[in-house]
């Protein structure tokens, strides 16, 4: 992305980098141009020799790991080339879309920037989604993230007045700073079939070097309960809750308590639980369909 020709307003250019630090959250409707500006801060930070965190929290257009999961990854050293070529850690959604799950968003994006910090990040850019709406929850999301992660600055990108509704409060407290920029001329909208097809995409390169792993599973701790369905996607967790695999579930035989999952996972060694979320996987095409709900607003 940011390879392509990119446009940076002197508003970037302006921005001080030497004494950025803790969580820089970026904010912003869908396609303003955030993930472009998020991998912008991010060359610049490492340029002054930090080691800095990439957080990419947005489970549908994921750019760091499979849709959705939430990935954190850090630079190698000295490293400002993107994606990050560090350590990694992977938090499950259970959904490419924050509607309906917004705990695992928040729990998510709390633990992996502890994990960040554990490991002596200086600085973590924190991508978001575009799910900013006050309509669905949206707007609430983002306070509470802002509430539990504690973010140093914000960055917020507006278009026309999308975020006023977010940022008339913020603007006022002290509790965190905003600086406000405008959307590139050069951000592109895409439409519901591009970003279906990226996710197919995502999920295609994630599942290409996969094979069948049987689990027994009264052998591991299953969230929410064992309720399997074939095609469902699962995550393979650790006992520190992080993912270390996804999983398409091939086969069940309820008798046996057995499942067969399609996953790049080797060895079930590391794994603690099994997270199921509200997704089926088409193994062969990686079209997603929700589970349980029916169509859910924001599968576009
Ligand atoms: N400053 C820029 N210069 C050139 N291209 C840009 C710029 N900003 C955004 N774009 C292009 O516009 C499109 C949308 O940008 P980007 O992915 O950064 O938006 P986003 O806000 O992260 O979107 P989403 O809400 O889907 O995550 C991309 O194709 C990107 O390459
Ligand atoms: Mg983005």
């Amino acid at each position: 992305m940011m390879d392509k020709a990119l446009n940076i307003p002197p508003a970037w250019e302006r921005l001080d980098f030497s004494r950025l630090g803790g969580i820089l959250m970026v904010l912003g409707a869908p396609d303003v141009g955030k993930s472009t500006f998020a991998q912008y801060l991010y060359r610049r930070i490492c340029a002054s020799s930090a080691y800095v965190a990439y957080l990419d929290g947005d489970p549908g257009q994921s750019i760091l790991g499979p849709p959705a999961t939430l990935t954190l990854a850090l630079n190698a050293r000295g490293d400002a080339s993107f994606p990050p070529q560090g350590r990694i850690w992977r938090s499950f959604v259970g959904s490419v879309s924050p509607r309906g799950h917004m705990l695992p968003m928040l729990t998510g994006a709390f633990r992996l920037t502890t994990a960040a910090r554990e490991d002596g990040a200086q600085a973590i850019i924190h991508d978001t989604s575009g799910f900013v709406s006050p309509v669905g929850g949206g707007s609430n999301l983002k306070l509470a993230k802002i509430e539990v992660l504690r973010p140093t600055l914000i960055f917020a990108i507006q278009r026309e007045q999308e975020l006023e509704r977010l940022l008339i409060p913020l603007r006022r407290s002290h509790r965190v700073q905003v600086i406000e920029l405008s959307s590139s001329p050069a951000a592109r909208r895409r439409d519901p079939a591009t970003r279906r097809g990226y996710r197919t995409n995502q999920f295609a390169n994630y599942f290409t070097n996969s094979q069948l792993l049987r689990m027994n599973w009264p052998r591991f701790a299953i969230f929410p309960g064992p309720f399997f369905e074939l095609g469902h996607l699962v995550a393979l967790e650790n006992a520190a809750g992080f993912t270390v695999g996804l999983g398409i579930v091939r086969e069940i035989d309820r008798e046996s308590k057995q499942i067969e999952i399609q996953t790049p996972l080797t060895s079930t060694n590391e794994v603690d639980a099994i997270r199921l979320g509200n997704l089926a996987l088409d193994p062969q095409t990686f079209e997603g369909r929700h589970l349980n709900h029916g169509a859910v607003p924001g599968w576009t």
